[in-house]
């Protein structure tokens, strides 16, 4: 099988944003990874609604929308009519996770978890069979272009370890420093989802480097 792609259009040029979704459309990407900064959870600030309004008038591929945001509780349903088809929340930034993925779904979007480089797999154990998508973040989250964290294969094991047991439907993604260098050693771990930002939109032919990461490798069924 091979891996769904979501380019993170935190790196598309936002004076031209209709042309690079457009390219987007056009591509083999699956998704368009929508990454929302707080400037509290991570020290960056990205866009919030009008942006992603703007997004999903053009776009023709389901929104994978990555919150980096404290107490998502709030905006969940505006995530979710400003376009959102998936919505992740952050394992650190949710005291009552379980209910928050509830009330994800209950919106009818896709629920997802995402954790940052420091935690571990294993706290997931009690909430795994209640989400669609786990992402594990390969760097620290709030900017793009960041250096690959090496750990990440060991958590994607740990997590198809899990995942084999609990929950093999689980859409496994990894988040930053994605290139078509080290995708296929993230499939072979076990991770079925690749997000990109400047891997893909930071190439001469954008379109070519998201089938690159399309057609890297399946080693394995995942
Ligand atoms: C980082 C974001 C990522 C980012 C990835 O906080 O969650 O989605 O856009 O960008 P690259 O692929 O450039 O590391
Ligand atoms: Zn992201």
């Amino acid at each position: 099988m091979k891996p769904l792609i979501a380019p993170s259009i935190l790196a598309a040029d936002f004076a031209n944003m209709q042309r690079d979704i457009e390219m987007l459309n056009r591509s083999e990407a699956d998704w368009i990874h929508v990454d929302v900064m707080d400037g509290v959870f991570v020290p960056n600030i990205s866009f919030g609604f009008p942006v992603i309004n703007a997004v999903k008038k053009y776009a023709t591929k389901p929104l994978d929308v990555h919150l980096m945001i404290v107490d998502p509780d709030r905006y969940l349903k505006a995530f979710k009519d400003a376009g959102a088809d998936g919505i992740m929340v952050h394992y650190e930034a949710c005291t009552h996770l379980h209910r928050t993925i509830q009330a994800i779904k209950d919106l009818g979007c896709r629920a997802g978890v995402a954790l940052n480089p420091h935690t571990n797999v294993s706290l997931l154990e009690d909430i795994i069979t209640d989400v669609e998508q786990v992402c594990i973040m390969s760097v620290n989250p709030g900017f793009g272009g960041q250096k690959f964290i090496d750990n990440t294969y060991k958590k994607i094991k740990q997590l198809r370890t899990l995942a084999e047991y609990h929950n093999p439907e689980l859409y496994i993604e990894i988040d930053g420093g994605v290139d078509v260098k080290n995708a296929a050693k993230l499939i072979e771990a076990g991770a079925n989802v690749l997000v990109a930002g400047s891997s893909v939109f930071s190439s001469e032919d954008q379109l070519e480097a998201i089938s690159a990461l399309k057609n890297s490798v399946p080693l394995r069924e995942v």
